[in-house]
């Protein structure tokens, strides 16, 4: 076969080998979790479970807070630190486009509305210019994303935070074990916000955490976790309403193997994600994203690079360049996430939001669309924890793709599949497929 001819148009692959699977477990973990079934106590009460508290301390000691607490996944850590900051009914929160649609989802689930502000060029992460923008006197919080393998200007938001009287609430879904000017992810605003779902750099299959350095914040948060429960200190004495939002013990067995595996993975991951940078360097028409100096532990739930085809190239569109480079044997996607008011999930409207008085229909942040839409290709963390050798495929996956960029301007732009859809559509092509 030939070996130069995309292997989307019948040529043989860069890489036909899987890359390291995911996730990855701990050989303690089967213990811990016999040790847990056969204690017949399985779930998280009473809140904290013993198990878990040592867990939280683990993760509250890695992310440099004073409190950790567990939840049962990402999206509901962001609805109940809202709740547990106060954020009522019609409060408005800032929340980047460019996300996972759940963290716009968490602030609407509460009642607040989220108002979408536009991320920055380089980092892919909220833009505090757009952030000041967005801002009118309902404005409550800002909710910023850990994108990717980025920060989100910490200095530059907090300053917009206590300049407005606002709560500051992370998402770290992406961030575990990360730090940004030597403060660990979710250590830097009012409360950080985890995922722990099967992708995520630390997983229990589903699952969250919430870290906060503050005593008021986190007897709230055991509150709204625990059914409104008095906390443990309760030292505050609130009535707060809450619901049942308790991880389990069985997903705590396997939390614990999780965290003693991460450190370890997040520096070899981070070495070969600078590899990678350095092998993008040399190939025309992709752009590394440029380093970020304020990031003192990296942290990559996603290696993301731009494709930006040099002006009067004969290129293709960045959903046929993923969809080629996925067939030579490298696991990426072009539309990881999309501008949140456009993706096909986000269906917010003031028929079944009452706290919305409009859709989202004039929304528009430009970078954001850029990114989603045409520019941005993630590259997935697990072809980062195997060897060098894992990269250099990476690397030439790439190469191979673009040397063909012209050959593959010519084709029809169907040939990127599912890899042109949206997640709601995305999801029943792929379905049929594997029937
Ligand atoms: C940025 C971001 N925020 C929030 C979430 C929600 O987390 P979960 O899926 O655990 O509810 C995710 C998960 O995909 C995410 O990537």
């Amino acid at each position: 076969m030939d070996s130069n001819r995309l292997a989307i148009l019948g040529g043989d692959p860069i890489r036909k080998r899987p890359f390291s699977p995911w996730p990855q477990y701990h050989p303690s973990d089967i213990a811990r979790i016999t040790q847990v079934v056969e204690s017949r106590h399985w779930g998280g009460y009473p809140y904290p479970t013993k198990l878990a508290s040592q867990f939280c301390d683990a993760f509250a000691e890695l992310h440099g807070t004073k409190y950790a607490l567990p939840v049962v996944n990402g999206t509901v850590a962001i609805t109940a630190a809202l709740m547990a900051a106060g954020i009522k009914f019609g409060d408005e929160v800032i929340v980047p486009a460019y996300t996972w649609d759940g963290t716009a989802t968490a602030a609407l689930a509460m009642g607040a509305i989220p108002v979408f502000a536009d991320v920055d060029p380089d980092t892919y992460c909220l833009d505090a210019a757009s952030v000041r923008r967005a801002i009118t006197p309902r404005t409550r919080a800002i909710v910023p994303v850990h994108l990717a393998m980025r920060f989100a200007d910490m200095d530059a938001l907090n300053a917009i935070a206590a300049e407005h009287g606002l709560n500051m609430i992370e998402d770290c879904a992406h961030a575990h074990g990360g730090a940004f000017h030597g403060k660990g992810a979710g250590a830097m605003g009012d409360i950080g916000c985890f995922s722990l779902q099967e992708s995520k750099l630390m997983t229990a299959g589903e699952g969250g955490m919430l870290t906060t350095n503050k005593l008021e914040h986190y007897e709230a948060l055991q509150t709204v976790i625990n059914c409104g429960r008095a906390s443990i200190t309760d030292q505050f004495g609130q009535r707060l309403l809450g619901l049942n939002y308790r991880m389990t013990d069985l997903q705590i067995a396997l939390l614990i193997g999780q965290i003693e595996m991460l450190p370890e993975l997040r520096v070899r991951r981070a070495a070969h994600a600078a590899l990678l940078t350095e092998l993008l360097a040399g190939i025309p028409h992709v752009r590394a994203l440029p380093p970020q100096p304020a990031i003192t532990q990296p942290t990559h739930y996603t290696y993301v690079f731009q494709y930006r085809p040099e002006a009067g190239a004969a290129a293709p569109h960045r959903d046929l360049f993923v969809a080629a480079l996925e067939k030579e044997g490298i696991p990426c996607d072009g539309r990881f996430y999309e501008p949140v008011y456009r993706s096909d999930l986000f269906c917010a409207t003031p028929a079944n939001c009452p706290q919305l008085s409009s859709d989202y229909s004039t929304t528009h942040c430009p970078v954001s669309e850029r990114a989603a839409y045409e520019e941005s290709v993630w590259i997935f963390q697990f072809t980062l924890i195997g060897t060098e050798d894992d990269v250099r495929d990476v690397a030439r996956g790439v190469e191979k793709v673009v040397a063909n960029l012209e050959v593959l301007s010519q084709q029809d732009p169907k040939l990127a599949g599912g890899k042109a859809m949206g997640r709601a559509q995305r999801a029943r092509f792929e379905r049929k497929q594997n029937y």
